[in-house]
């Protein structure tokens, strides 16, 4: 999957640097080291992510159009998924908040991996009321509905698999300095370019559903002076535009994967790994949660999603919420 994708976005880079002239099938399977029907393979799947491409048998390929459209077809198409987002999926051009049109949907009783897009949020919503900074079409705002057989106490275990997984799709693109900050913030080089935020339905202590809403930073040339120096995005890492379609199918094939494997019960090497890239154990952290703040080091991140931190006073405690930060 991970090559599959480099190699169609090598392929854009190819195309777009001829800009507007032929390049030969021979010269791009050479360049991407793939046959010629590989290569055809991949531009079939460029058109279906709406790039329009033209084809002859004697000039080979030329890019007339890729814009970086999500409708539900193409979407439809693009995704290498069982179930998210193989139900029923909408796409905005703008809504409040997709995580907002989620909880109707769900409540509505729309079914597991039901997925929402928009194009753009006017009210995108962060953790603890903070707002999520919404540029249209420069984001992927992107909300799944999920509904695991689990307590209600259990839930925090699902966003663990989404952080994961949004992390790894950073990694796979080659963006060094990828980390990740209790509970599920995705940074690079320190700066935040993702983030989740985490809403659960429950009847008595049993989840009915449970919606990520995903916000990941993939175009935005610039940020609003307040987030500057907080934030970052994957066009500000690498200077490459890239398809939100595509990071949107990397980063759901890996979290449905990662679903996959909580429920047959090995989640063994998917904590460890994010706990690598979290960095955080053995650390000493400052933890502000409910207005309270103390300090400790943290021990280890249990299955629910808690943090365990030793403290000074209290010994061991489970932070369930909160934010997590490093002593001046
Ligand atoms: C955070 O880091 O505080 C969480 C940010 C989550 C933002 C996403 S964008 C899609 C979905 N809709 C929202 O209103 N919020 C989430």
């Amino acid at each position: 999957m991970i090559f599959v994708m480099k190699t169609r976005e090598q392929l854009l880079e190819f195309l777009s640097a001829a800009e507007g002239t032929w390049v030969s099938g021979d010269d791009l399977a050479r360049r991407v080291a793939l046959t010629r029907s590989a290569v055809w393979k991949h531009v079939r799947r460029l058109r279906e992510e709406g790039c329009a491409i033209e084809s002859s048998p004697r000039k080979g390929y030329l890019l007339k159009e890729a814009p970086d459209r999500m409708t539900p077809q193409i979407i439809m198409n693009a995704l290498r998924t069982k179930i998210f987002g193989k139900q029923e999926i909408v796409v905005f051009s703008r809504t409040e908040s997709t995580n907002t049109s989620s909880k109707s949907m769900a409540l509505r009783g729309a079914p597991e991996g039901t997925l929402v897009l928009a194009d753009t949020q006017t009210s995108g919503r962060g953790r603890k009321g903070r707002e999520w900074y919404s540029p249209i079409r420069d984001g992927l705002y992107a909300s799944i509905i999920l509904r695991p057989d689990l307590l209600l106490s259990q839930a925090g275990r699902i966003p663990i698999f989404a952080s994961l997984a949004v992390a790894e799709t950073f990694v796979s693109l080659g963006v060094s300095g990828v980390s990740i900050r209790w509970p599920n913030d995705i940074l690079v080089r320190g700066k935040k370019i993702a983030g989740i935020l985490t809403e659960v339905g429950a009847e008595m202590d049993a989840v009915d559903y449970i919606i990520i809403g995903t916000g990941i930073n993939v175009n935005t040339p610039r940020f609003p002076k307040n987030l500057q120096r907080s934030a970052t995005s994957l066009f500000l890492e690498t200077g490459k535009r890239v398809f939100r379609c595509m990071i949107l199918n990397e980063y759901l094939t890996l979290f449905e994967k990662y679903c996959r494997l909580y429920k047959k019960g090995i989640t063994g090497r998917l904590l460890t790994r994010w706990k690598d890239l979290a960095g955080i154990m053995g650390r000493d952290v400052v933890v502000e949660t409910g207005g309270r703040t103390s300090g400790g080091i943290v021990r280890d991140l249990d299955e629910d999603g808690a943090l365990i931190v030793q403290t000074p006073n209290a010994g061991r405690v489970r932070v369930f919420s909160g934010d997590v930060r490093f002593p001046e």
